[in-house]
């Protein structure tokens, strides 16, 4: 990740950094390549699972993971130095407090980093996955997961411009054009494959048949449109803010 490497490359050494709805700890990696000064990296998460498969995963001891809820942050006001949140945002029933929580435990002149997939703007094989997303995100609340549908641009920068900080750089990434330089059709096919093992296996979780029964229904045809399409991953994009 290059662009946020150069963005945060005048950082100082020793900081501080905590990422919000770590998850398997994907965005981490980002983290360590973009601010190769970090003291710490915490990773925080409701999941246990997820914490526990992220921990396997890190052997660098500056780098810790914590079962921690973004909506109620356990570290001091103005004590860190950088926090993310990526691809975490359309999954929180309250994202207005977990905003304001991150904003809280960030050092005045701190860095607030805001990665998420976005919906609109997307060629038609980037919509299958936006579509594989959505039905995902369907299926979860059917299963009483919080999972809303991801952001169009327009919306996610609004919701940045409402936590009044300084913007200071933004981008898009994974756009169309990027994977199609890189494109390999068994490899998308293979993603397809994952994603619809993983849409079958939510809809195995779903107790009313009728809801079953219609999920299944929309599986096919939206595996036939989708393996005619192709695959490409949404484009996302990377927000960073300074606190004022
Ligand atoms: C799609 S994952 C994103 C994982 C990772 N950040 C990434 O970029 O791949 C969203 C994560 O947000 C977590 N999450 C949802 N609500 C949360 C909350 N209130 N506090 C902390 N984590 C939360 C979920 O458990 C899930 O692991």
């Amino acid at each position: 990740m290059d662009k946020l490497k150069e963005i945060l490359s005048g950082q100082s050494k020793d900081l501080k950094v905590l990422d919000v709805g770590t998850g398997l700890g994907f965005f981490i990696e980002v983290l360590q390549e973009s601010l190769p000064g970090y003291s710490s990296i915490i990773g925080i998460d409701t999941k246990k699972e997820a914490l526990n498969k992220a921990i396997e995963k890190y052997k660098d001891e500056r780098i810790k993971f914590m079962c921690m809820d973004g909506e109620n942050i356990e570290f001091e006001s103005n004590s860190i130095d950088v926090i993310s949140i990526s691809n975490t945002l359309h999954h929180l029933p309250n994202k207005e407090k977990v905003l304001s929580e991150m904003k809280r435990v960030l050092k005045p002149k701190g860095l607030i980093i805001i990665n998420e997939m976005i919906s609109n703007n997307q060629s038609e094989k980037q919509l299958s996955h936006v579509e594989v997303h959505h039905l995902q995100g369907e299926i979860d609340t059917l299963l009483g997961i919080c999972h809303n549908k991801t952001f169009t641009e327009e919306e996610l920068v609004k919701i940045v411009e409402d936590l009044n900080l300084e913007k200071v750089d933004m981008f898009q990434y994974n756009t169309h054009e990027e994977q199609e330089k890189n494109k390999n059709l068994e490899q998308e096919k293979e993603i397809l494959d994952q994603c619809f093992q993983a849409l079958e296996s939510k809809i195995k979780e779903l107790s009313n048949l009728q809801q079953h029964k219609k999920y299944l229904e929309i599986l096919e045809k939206l595996r036939n449109k989708l393996y005619r399409i192709g695959f490409f991953t949404a484009t996302e994009l990377m927000i960073v803010c300074r606190k004022i």
